[in-house]
């Protein structure tokens, strides 16, 4: 099968596409022809071994000290199952998403079918390989870490990335009143998601008062925030030095009943599940902002490194 792997940390370059033997099914597993998958932030990430400030370390110890441990990148995809499983038929759509596995950004990939779902009705293969990034981030951020309720002000720090669009239409599912923040090029898409408010963060520092600020570009911090959040409210910074996480962690209480609240993301069954289930009720449909062919995954890696891409980056197989 032919694959995209990653030899080594680097730039996009260091992807390259080669001929590999495709992965064997274990008992009770299911294999995917993909047909689509994300190029997400995340995997630009392990690509170029660069986290947030304090976390390249932990993350080679994860992904490999000096190269990268799995070399077939890639996380959320779209495809076909070569065989039946768990209730799925042989040749049903599916969208899934391997987690630490990785092996996505390959033409064949096998994975545990409790992380497998149908492709909701009318999707085509880009938008299925694109939900589960941006979703399950948002979902957890908002309805996990800061409970949003109807009627709470929320900023969305970045809001029409791959996170920001998924962002967006959760919280105008959970009934939020929403201010967007990024160039004013992209202000239409965010309205389009739900903003009822848009800034542009070249015009300098937010102003205002937000039960939630959801930093997803990262440019929020606490000294940065703490004019903003509204007495009982929350930071949730999304991008995350180590520094903010540690002082998340250990110091989730400020003053004003203030709280911050900073860590990965629930990626498991129960959490994907819960994003189909948003999808079912009509709360958010993925934005594919580029749509590659698999042989342009070096271009594709090259976009997803960028901080201002809109919705998702995606290759066809
Ligand atoms: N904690 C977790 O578990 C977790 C999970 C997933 C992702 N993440 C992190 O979340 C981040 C965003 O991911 P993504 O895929 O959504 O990224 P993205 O697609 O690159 O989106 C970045 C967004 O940030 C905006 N932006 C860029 N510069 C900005 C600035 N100076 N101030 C305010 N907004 C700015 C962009 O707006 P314009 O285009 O208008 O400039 C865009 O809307 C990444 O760092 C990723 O690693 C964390």
């Amino acid at each position: 099968m032919k694959a995209a792997l990653a030899r080594a940390y680097g730039g996009p370059d260091v992807i390259s596409l080669e001929e590999i033997p495709a992965p064997v099914a274990p008992p009770g597993w299911a294999e995917v022809a993909v047909r689509a998958a994300a190029v997400t932030r995340g995997d630009a990430r392990i690509r170029a071994a660069a986290a947030p400030p304090g976390l390249s370390a932990g993350l080679r110890l994860a992904f490999g000290l000096r190269r990268p441990r799995k070399p077939v990148l890639g996380m959320m995809f779209c495809g076909t199952l070569c065989a039946p499983v768990a209730g799925f038929a042989a040749g049903a759509r599916v969208l899934g998403n391997t987690g630490l596995a990785m092996g996505a950004h390959a033409e064949r990939l096998v994975i545990a079918p409790e992380r497998l779902f149908a492709v909701p009705e009318g999707w085509d293969d880009a938008e299925a390989a694109a939900l589960l990034f941006g979703a399950l981030t948002a979902a957890d951020f908002l309805i996990d870490k800061a409970r949003l309720a109807p009627g709470a002000r929320v900023l969305i720090n970045g809001a029409t990335g791959e996170v920001g669009c998924a962002a967006l239409q959760i919280a105008r599912f959970l009934g939020a009143e929403i201010t967007a923040r990024g160039r004013a090029e992209n202000h239409d898409l965010a309205r389009d998601l739900g903003a009822h408010r848009v800034l542009d963060y070249r015009d300098g520092p937010p102003r205002g008062a937000w039960d939630l600020v959801l930093d997803i570009a990262g440019t929020l911090p606490w000294p940065a925030a703490r004019a903003i959040v509204a007495p009982g409210g929350m930071l949730a910074p999304v991008t995350a030095s180590l520094g903010t996480m540690l002082g998340a962690g250990l110091r989730p209480h400020r003053a004003g009943g203030r709280r911050i609240s900073a860590t990965t993301t629930a990626e498991g069954p129960a959490a994907m599940a819960r994003v189909l289930a948003l999808c079912e009720r009509g709360a958010l449909r993925p934005v594919v902002g580029a749509r590659l062919p698999f042989d342009a995954i070096a271009q594709a890696h090259a976009r997803a490194d960028s901080p201002h891409k809109r919705g998702a980056v995606v290759v066809l197989m």
